[in-house]
């Protein structure tokens, strides 16, 4: 991170220098301004006084602006127009009396003009190069615009698909959650903090979040130590590994404590034993939330708990409890020193990024780069390979043009510009959005017919999302739709055409922050859209546009074609369109296990083995225990053979690594990708250890008739597991089977021995 010697502000010292001279200046106030974020909300102006609630606040920009005036906010967050971070950061400098500029940060969680496909997809697609690249576009694009940060990574483990996060996510497996967690920080941060044309990133949610109760949104979480340890942390040190600068907390309380006035993790987990030397930033309303929560006293409580605690910036939207910070510091609550390490952190974050010296962007770069093709073109390939194709029987796909004359495409997602693109993006294009519809005309042009019918009217939400206030957010209720006519039209449609490709899915503001369900159903009539088409006798291909595993039970028996598209992206249907058609050939991956029916959630492929194993397969005497797809599963167009799987040694000791290869053959006709899986068990040990872990994972494209050798290796880091009883990390001398494969049934195996047992 430390600047070339010819830059020598850029140096760790010249930082610290800087720090030191800006602190010794600064008032009680100034400090906990430079501590003090806010939502920046333009809209909310108009908000009538003694009409606001939590989100929408009367005059909430007013406010903001007078605080930037008395030189007391230290970041904004929601600002994304090149000229308004402009205009603001030059508020900020005026009244600043050290002139001190903003940070500004921003929820780029999949792209900022240029919507990549979702996380949870990005993940699927089991390539951290592809999801570096593509958030370093997201990256190019938010810097452009005045952006210094984003609240990205989303790093929460979901075991839970009730709970509407589980979409910004990696799904549930701590190894896979690990690798995209790091790829992502590399990819928003490149090189470091400072990186011309990158921002800074703030893993988030610090910790445990995706455990939440029921999948309740928001809801406590109580996952045990060992949970803690194994399971949620590693994607969040992985991602600090990677030298991500910020850190978020979380809203909720973790086994009682509330995350964000939490010292043990936030200093004693977090600062002490991994060392992170950046930032920590509150969720949104989690400093003052800490009243609420029956935590803290009041509002001045809650801001000494959480700084003491070593949450340093606030995320307030009016009224923070960091602004009581200079009172605690005169009546002794807060020493003088605690306050200076929060302050200093946040000053040496704008150091480094460079802001000091160049607070401003240029308005007409930030146009081209928001402009640039080559931002399209990778959102196409991410979402080539975020697919995930379940089932292709008869191999129906990939569609022939020539042959199949008459193509009906059916489902109102099908045709929604906001839905292709997927919650959590507020700065998208609607005119260059591809939809489903679109990229297949595009795609078969005039060799074959495309008819379109919606079939249903979109699926609403017993109540409306927090996101609907932004425009275009809420899916529109069509005037005038003949609900029954319209079933009937499609239907007609498809029985007179040669293929039909319906789209079923959840609408976006389904899913997301607060938007968990109680069901994976379809929403709205959608089942019995698709039951009205396939009874045509017309062969169907299913596309989800989904975020979590939806209730498909009836789909996998009836239709003979399933492929996960995610929420795509700007360039989504472009990418659908080469996938349907053969342009692409499907290679994502599950990155969760898929339930039949929500009965069985939580449900994970890691458990133990647990009384009469033999029986693991009718833990419920009304539903199977199986998944309906298992972890890491899905087709290609391609097949592939595993054989020879060797391994470097059979014996080991703790401290010792072993190689594992495989050769991998595609023996089917076409040039495509598979993502080669290798899992572990751990047959006895000082735990009950998991049935399977993952433990290595490649990607790789493969010819037809063409081996390729790929590598593991199986080193101290991937026998580890943090021991509950004696808390801390343990290698045990153990058997262990390794097993590789296209996904996590995979049947070829190995086995060697660990000699020697230790701590790590
Ligand atoms: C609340 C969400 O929990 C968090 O993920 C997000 O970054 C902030 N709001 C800011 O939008």
């Amino acid at each position: 991170m430390s600047g070339r010697a010819d830059a020598p502000m850029t140096t760790d010292r010249a930082i610290r220098e800087r720090a030191d001279a800006l602190l010794a200046a600064m008032t009680d106030e100034e400090k906990a301004g430079q501590l003090t974020q806010y939502f920046y909300f333009g809209f909310m102006r108009d908000v009538p006084e003694g009409e606001g609630d939590d989100l929408h606040q009367p005059n909430q920009p007013g406010i903001v602006e007078a605080a930037l005036s008395r030189g007391e906010v230290g970041s904004l967050l929601f600002v994304r127009d090149p000229a308004e971070t402009n205009r603001l950061q030059r508020l900020a400098l005026e009244g600043n009396r050290h002139g001190l500029p903003l940070l500004f940060g921003f929820d780029v969680i999949h792209g900022l003009r240029t919507i990549l496909p979702v996380p949870i997809a990005m993940a699927a697609s089991w390539d951290p190069a592809a999801v570096e690249r593509a958030q370093a576009v997201a990256a190019r694009e938010a810097r452009a615009v005045g952006i210094h940060w984003t609240f990205a990574p989303m790093v929460d483990v979901a075991r839970d698909p009730r709970w509407g996060r589980i979409v910004e996510g990696a799904g549930e497996d701590p190894y896979l959650g690990a690798a995209i967690a790091a790829a992502q920080v590399r990819g928003f941060q490149g090189e470091g903090i400072g990186a011309p044309e990158h921002v800074v990133a703030g893993p988030k949610h610090f910790a445990a979040y995706g455990a939440a109760l029921g999948g309740r949104d928001y809801d406590e979480a109580n996952p045990s130590d060992y949970e803690l340890w194994n399971t949620y942390f590693p994607p969040f040190k992985a991602a600090l590994d990677a030298g991500a600068g910020n850190v978020m907390t979380a809203y909720m309380p973790l086994n009682g404590v509330p995350a964000t006035g939490n010292p043990w993790l936030l200093d004693e987990v977090l600062r002490e034993e991994w060392g992170f030397g950046g930032w920590v930033v509150s969720d949104a309303n989690a400093v003052r939330n800490l009243s609420t929560h029956g935590f803290a006293r009041d509002l001045s409580d809650a801001g000494v708990r959480a700084l003491q605690a070593g949450c340093d910036m606030e995320m307030a939207i009016t009224d923070p409890a960091y602004a009581h910070l200079p009172a605690a510091v005169g009546d002794g609550r807060i020493d003088a020193a605690t306050l200076d390490a929060a302050v200093r952190r946040v000053l040496e974050a704008k150091l480094r990024l460079g802001i000091v010296d160049e607070p401003l962007v240029d308005e007409e770069r930030a146009r081209e780069v928001l402009s640039d093709p080559a931002h399209r073109e990778e959102a196409r390939r991410a979402a080539e390979s975020s697919a995930v194709l379940l089932r292709n029987e008869g191999a129906l796909l990939p569609l022939d043009i020539g042959a199949a004359q008459t193509i009906a495409v059916i489902g109102p997602l099908a045709d929604s510009k906001r839905d292709t693109l997927g919650p959590w993006c507020f700065d998208f294009d609607l005119d260059e959005t591809v939809t489903v519809l679109e990229g297949v005309r595009a795609k078969v042009g005039e060799r074959a017919t495309v008819g379109y019918a919606p079939g249903i009217r979109p699926a609403q939400r017993t109540f409306p999302s927090m996101f609907d206030m932004f425009p275009g957010n809420a899916p529109e209720d069509p005037p005038h739709f003949d609900d029954e006519a319209e079933l009937r039209r499609a239907a007609e449609l498809a029985r007179a055409a040669d293929v039909a490709v319906v789209v079923v899915g959840e609408w976006q503001n389904m899913i997301g922050e607060a938007a968990s369900r109680s069901s994976l159903e379809l929403p709205g009539r959608q089942l019995e859209l698709l039951q009205a088409v396939a009874a045509t006798g017309t062969p169907v291909v299913l596309l989800v546009m989904n975020g979590r595993p939806l209730d498909l039970r009836w789909a996998t028996e009836w239709v003979p074609a399933i492929l996960d598209i995610w929420y795509p992206g700007t360039q989504g249907g472009a990418a659908v369109a080469n996938l349907l058609f053969g342009g692409a050939v499907p290679g994502g991956k599950l990155p969760f296990t898929w339930p039949r029916s929500v009965g069985q959630v939580p449900m994970t492929y890691g458990h133990v083995t647990s009384h009469e194993p033999e029986k693991q397969d009718r833990r419920y005497w009304d539903e199977a225990s199986t998944p309906l797809f298992p972890f890491g599963y899905g087709l290609s167009y391609a097949s592939f053979a595993y054989d020879r799987l060797t391994l470097d040694r059979d014996r080991i000791t703790a401290g010792e690594s072993i190689r594992v290869s495989v050769e991998v053959t595609n023996t089917g006709r076409r040039t495509a990708d598979e993502v080669i899986q290798l899992y572990v068990r751990q047959r006895h040990g000082r735990t009950a250890r998991p049935v399977r872990e993952l433990k290595g994972f490649e990607r790789v494209t493969i010819d037809p008739g063409q081996t390729r050798t790929v590598q593991f290796s199986l080193g101290p880091d991937e026998r580890r597991y943090w021991h509950p009883l004696e808390r801390e990390w343990v290698i045990d001398a153990a058997t262990f089977d390794v097993w590789v494969g296209g996904d996590v049934t995979a049947t070829l195996g190995a086995t060697f021995d660990v000699e020697g047992a230790s701590t790590a």
